[in-house]
């Protein structure tokens, strides 16, 4: 029999989860919204009214649809609150220990029959399936950012996936009004085996002095037809999460042709981790972003 959802949990409330929370509600589903600070819980509630007010200004989202979504939002204070979910996804930081420690606390506050899925952007489903209490009810469900506005999701299933698991995340994602791919569980999936080696190029494309960042963010707009440039595009994502894919692809695919550029472990290390810090391979402390270097 197919599992329906209709409630979701959601675990981080970054720019990922804020941003899953939003497309749920928007889609009618019941959301709770845990984080393990109470301030960003907080924070999260502001930008999803300011993404809805984005979306009501342009058209997209009547106004009384925004007031629905916004009232299916609840904080969840502690993983308790997730006891009537039927699916919860974790979108905890790209930190393998970070997302066990979660996975491992999680199941006991869930019923038997919740789904778990995990947001995760390049780490093994299958090994991230085997810390909780149903392995054959877990799976990958990644959203690509801003998720109110990309079109994308990828499915993982991990080895012990069962069917009837994929089924209920595929009709999850078409309610959410995305389209989904499948990935086969190997590092990264599909969408990161690509778009980040391109990343990573372009910084190295930098540490070699071959261009400015202007240079390579330009090049890539204009010569490519990319709507941001990789570098502007990285600082999007946040370098820390860059950094954690490109280490993921090297060990998990054992090849040099994935070793994060020194530039960009470099700046990790500063702390300029892109747009959520004010710093990476931009300044936005100002009115308009100004490249660092
Ligand atoms: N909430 C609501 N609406 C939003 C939004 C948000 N958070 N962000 C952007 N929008 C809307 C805008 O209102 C606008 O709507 P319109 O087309 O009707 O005018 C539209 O999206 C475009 O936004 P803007 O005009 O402000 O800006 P841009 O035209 O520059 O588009 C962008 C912004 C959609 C982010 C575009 O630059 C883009 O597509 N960038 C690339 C994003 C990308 O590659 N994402 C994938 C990253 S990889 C990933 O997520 C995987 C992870 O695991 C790392």
């Amino acid at each position: 029999m197919m599992i329906e959802i209709k409630r979701v949990g959601v675990i981080g409330a970054g720019q990922m989860g804020t941003g899953i929370a939003q497309a749920c509600a928007t889609a009618g589903f019941a959301v709770r919204l845990n984080d393990r600070e109470e301030k960003r819980i907080d924070a999260a509630f502001s930008n999803i009214d300011t993404s809805l007010a984005k979306l009501v200004s342009k058209g997209k989202l009547e106004e009384r649809a925004k007031c629905e979504a916004r009232e299916r939002i609840i904080p969840a204070y502690s993983f308790a609150d997730f006891a009537e979910c039927d699916l919860v996804i974790e979108a905890a930081t790209e930190n393998e220990a970070t997302k066990c420690q979660i996975l491992s606390k999680l199941c006991n506050a869930l019923s038997c029959e919740a789904l778990v899925a995990t947001n995760t952007s390049s780490i093994s489903i299958t090994r991230l399936a085997a810390i909780t209490d149903r392995p054959e009810k877990f799976i990958g469900i990644h959203f690509m950012n801003p998720v109110p506005v990309m079109q994308l999701v990828e499915l993982i299933r991990g080895i012990a996936t069962e069917e009837q698991t994929y089924e209920a995340a595929k009709a999850f994602v078409a309610k959410l009004g995305k389209t989904s791919t499948m990935s086969e569980d190997f590092p990264a999936f599909i969408v990161n085996r690509i778009l980040l080696p391109m990343i990573n190029e372009a910084v190295y494309t930098l540490y070699e002095g071959v261009g400015s960042v202007e240079s390579i963010d330009n090049a890539m707009k204009l010569g490519a037809n990319h709507p941001m440039g990789p570098l502007e595009l990285a600082d999007f994502i946040g370098l820390d999460t860059c950094l954690s894919i490109m280490q993921v692809l090297h060990e998990g695919l054992a090849d040099s042709k994935y070793r994060p550029c020194p530039l960009l472990v470099k700046y990790v290390e500063a702390g300029w981790l892109g747009r959520k810090a004010k710093r990476g391979f931009y300044d936005y402390r100002g009115a308009e972003p100004v490249p660092t270097r």
